[in-house]
């Protein structure tokens, strides 16, 4: 498949954002994140439209966790999108990237008091809150400041989406939010109000991730709007926001199917219009997270093959072949975690046919399988791995092990290719390190 930009020029290789990403790979070394940016841009853009179409009292943030440098927060800023962050160290990165404090919603399901300080001083647009202990706390620290601080609570629906089991998150049985059926949510929302410097703004929920269909979506569309009446008819105000969190899923393979955004809009809104319209509640901001449906296709990891092994197996007619690659768990550790699926080609023979099974090895001291038994076409040391997709939860997740040096980023649109992320350098990987006196000598 291709994605975004990519196309395959006249040497047959393949192109990425009017860049040859062979000439990526010499210029900048491999592993490399080759990162898409029309690709991001039009996600941003036409998300929201799809929205702004539909349902104009709309506002999207942009879940940062999926992909957050400088360059892609300035970029979703630059898009009119709001941004999400999650901890401390994501609201930092914010900041230095000029995200304008307003427009970010701070989350996390156990935030530090560190944490909410920093939200209440750097005055984050909203904090979602997601417990009873943090309502205290949060109540504490805003108690000397000279403003209102906006919240929303996060809500579990109680919904069970179909996805990997450690992506769900809208079930009752999960460490977030404060569940809908037995109270703890509306005792929050009652707990809110007595607190005289916070201002209660909302309702959220995040279900899950991946997901290929809206139907979960719209299920909790649903349970989120009696949540939202609930409250309404016992205290007497007016929800300004419901927040569905983020979910849509994205093409990893060419057989996965996510609906597009306009459908995917198309059936929350009808769904969030009828409940509404059932419930006679006037229409509240619809606000959403999505984090990978606007980033993973706009990712693009090269790599360099190195060793090939063809070894005996009891299946597949008897052989296996691995095809080794640079990098592996330390740049992409979500086929270790998740059992993720990927597709990939031999980026130098973008115009050969994919017909050589082979199965791609990292090359940690692990069974790091990258991706089993996917076609390519046929690979030679040196040749160029472009492993699709791999613009979401992929640079933010990456880690040093085995010490690894994690990869590079590079901003490709109309042939300019732009470092946005330095390569580690071996020097980084003892920078925090201490050598104790008594050690030496
Ligand atoms: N909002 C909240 C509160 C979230 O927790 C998340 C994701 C999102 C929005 C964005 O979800 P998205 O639109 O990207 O599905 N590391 C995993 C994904 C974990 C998602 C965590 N929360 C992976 O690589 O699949």
């Amino acid at each position: 498949m291709l994605l975004g930009t990519q196309s395959v020029n006249a040497q047959g290789h393949l192109e990425i954002g009017g860049c040859d990403t062979v000439e990526l790979a010499k210029e900048f070394g491999t592993p490399l994140y080759v990162i898409d940016e029309a690709t991001i841009r039009a996600n941003c853009r036409n998300y929201k439209a799809a929205f702004d179409k539909r349902y104009p009292q709309n506002r999207i943030y942009y879940a940062s966790k999926a992909f957050l440098t400088l360059a892609t927060a300035r970029i979703v800023m630059q898009e009119g999108l709001n941004m999400d962050v999650a901890s401390m160290g994501e609201l930092y990165v914010a900041l230095q990237a000029g995200c304008p404090p307003e427009r970010l919603a701070m989350h996390g399901n156990n935030k530090s008091l560190r944490e909410l300080e920093m939200a209440v001083e750097t005055g984050v647009g909203h904090i979602v809150i997601d417990n009873f202990l943090e309502i205290e706390v949060l109540a504490g620290v805003v108690k000397n400041a000279n403003r209102k601080v906006e919240v929303l609570i996060r809500a579990t629906p109680g919904v069970d989406p179909h996805t990997h089991r450690l992506i769900r998150t809208g079930q009752a049985d999960t460490k977030f939010g404060l569940n809908i059926a037995d109270g703890s949510a509306l005792k929050a929302v009652k707990r809110i109000l007595e607190i005289p410097e916070l201002s209660f703004q909302g309702v959220h929920c995040h279900i899950g991730s991946q997901l290929l269909d809206s139907e979960t979506h719209e299920q909790a569309v649903e349970i989120m709007v009696n949540l939202l009446a609930t409250i309404q008819k016992e205290t007497g105000i007016t929800v300004p926001e419901i927040n569905i969190g983020g979910g849509l899923g994205v093409r990893y393979l060419s057989s996965h199917e996510p609906p597009s955004y306009d459908a995917f809009a198309e059936r929350i809104t009808n769904s969030l219009k009828s409940a509404l319209d059932r419930a006679g509640i006037a229409y509240p901001i619809l606000g959403q997270e999505p984090g990978r449906a606007l980033v993973a296709e706009a990712g693009t990891t090269l790599y360099t093959i190195g060793s090939i092994k063809t070894v005996p197996t009891t299946e597949q007619a008897g052989k296996r072949t691995y095809v080794a690659i640079d990098g592996g768990m330390s740049d992409n550790p979500r086929p270790q975690l998740y059992e993720s699926v990927y597709e990939c080609m031999v980026a130098n023979k973008a115009d050969q046919t994919a017909d050589n099974i082979v199965t791609i090895a990292g090359k940690h001291c692990e069974t790091d399988i990258l991706i089993w038994n996917t076609p390519i076409a046929q690979p030679e040391t040196g040749d160029i791995l472009a492993v699709q997709t791999t613009g979401a939860y992929n640079h933010g997740m990456a880690s040093n092990y085995n010490r690894f040096l994690r990869p590079a980023a590079v901003l490709v649109n109309e042939g300019n290719a732009d470092i946005i992320v330095a390569r580690e350098r071996l020097e980084n990987l003892t920078q925090n390190e201490v050598l104790p006196e008594r050690l030496k000598g």
